[in-house]
């Protein structure tokens, strides 16, 4: 078996608002082993990006905490790690490509600037170094004319080639671990599949572990080795990819499932899609958060009172609502 990177366990992560501490991750735990690639997926509001900024430990201040769990990662505890040693991490040993590529990068300041000092925070080089490693990355990462990128303003580059820079500034230091945050969401369909395929040929390269946060069911199966499904702050199911496909045992998971064109049915009909919306923060329920949208109607005690997560097959496992999962 594949050793283990990063292990959460039971995170729960929380916002001060004005209505009370609410909860946005509530108890999720999963793996991500040594090359290999965990796929999150799940609706607008599910916690997805907050998970991925509590293991960064750049949840804003200071209405984000963690409340619970830990963030194991590579043995060291990140939930109670020091600011220096989060420093060293963030950059170095885990790179992050975030959701808004225009609000991680600086409209003000040129290219080069910007991923220069990702060399210059994070590796002993000076500018002239750490200016010819940024050629190095961008290059890399299928920028044409690097040099003259270099002193652009993020302004002048298409949103591919934007990503392009975010991915390189994630990879500069060769991390251990890359968070993307819906890397190619904002970006149309080809140059969304030359996104994906130069993150799966870094990886490769340089053997990598890799957390991809998606919408997007059919980028998990192109890519993914491993998925979570996260549904309003906790992980309704989790199992690897085909396994997952083959046999889906969540109604949550097998309504995203239903939802995804096939080109083998008929068009004549409509989609399905979930019925209603994610239930906003304060009127979650605690039992099983998805007996508000589910087919089959729950009853006091499935609302009330949180299910088990299961190990139903190895490595598959599922929130084990009476009415959700029959078992
Ligand atoms: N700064 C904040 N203050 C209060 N609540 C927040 C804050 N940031 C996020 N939340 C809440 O946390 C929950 C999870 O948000 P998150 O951004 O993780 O969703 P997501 O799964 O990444 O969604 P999307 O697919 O739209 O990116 C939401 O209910 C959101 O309103
Ligand atoms: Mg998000």
């Amino acid at each position: 078996m594949a050793e283990k990177l990063l292990e959460v366990r039971d995170l729960v992560t929380a916002f001060d608002t004005e209505q009370g501490r609410l909860r946005a991750v509530d108890g999720v735990t999963f793996e991500v082993e040594e090359g290999k690639t965990l796929g999150i997926v799940g609706e607008s509001g599910c916690g997805k990006s907050v998970t991925a900024l509590s293991i960064m430990q750049l949840l804003p201040r200071p209405m984000g905490h963690i409340d619970g769990g830990s963030i194991l990662f590579k043995a060291r505890d990140l939930v109670v790690a020091s600011a220096d040693v989060m420093h060293d991490v963030r950059g170095d040993e885990i790179g992050m490509i975030f959701q808004e590529p225009m609000t991680a990068l600086n409209p003000v300041q040129r290219i080069g600037r910007q991923v220069s000092e990702v060399f210059l925070l994070h590796k002993e080089m000076d500018k002239t170094e750490a200016w010819a490693s940024s050629i190095d990355v961008l290059e890399k990462v299928g920028i044409p004319s690097p040099e003259i990128r270099m002193s652009e303003y993020p302004h002048q580059l298409s949103g591919g080639m934007r990503q392009r820079v975010m991915i390189g500034m994630a990879l500069a230091c060769k991390p251990d671990l890359l968070i993307a945050d819906e890397p190619t969401t904002a970006l149309d369909v080809t140059v969304q599949a030359q996104i994906l395929k130069l993150i799966a040929d870094l990886q490769k390269e340089m053997g990598m572990s890799v957390i991809l946060i998606t919408h997007d069911l059919g980028v998990i199966a192109e890519t993914c080795d491993e998925v979570v499904v996260m549904y309003a702050g906790r992980v309704v199911e989790r199992a690897p990819v085909l396994e997952l496909f083959g046999n889906p045992l969540h109604a949550y998971t097998r309504g995203l499932l239903q939802s995804i064109p096939r080109l083998d049915r008929e068009r004549k009909t409509r989609l399905p899609t979930i019925e209603g919306n994610v239930p906003s923060l304060e009127e979650m329920p605690e039992g099983c958060r998805f007996s508000t949208r589910a087919p089959e109607a729950h009853d006091e005690a499935a609302i009330r009172e949180r299910p088990p997560f299961e190990e139903a097959a190895p490595g598959h496992w599922v929130e084990a609502c009476r009415f959700c999962y029959a078992g």
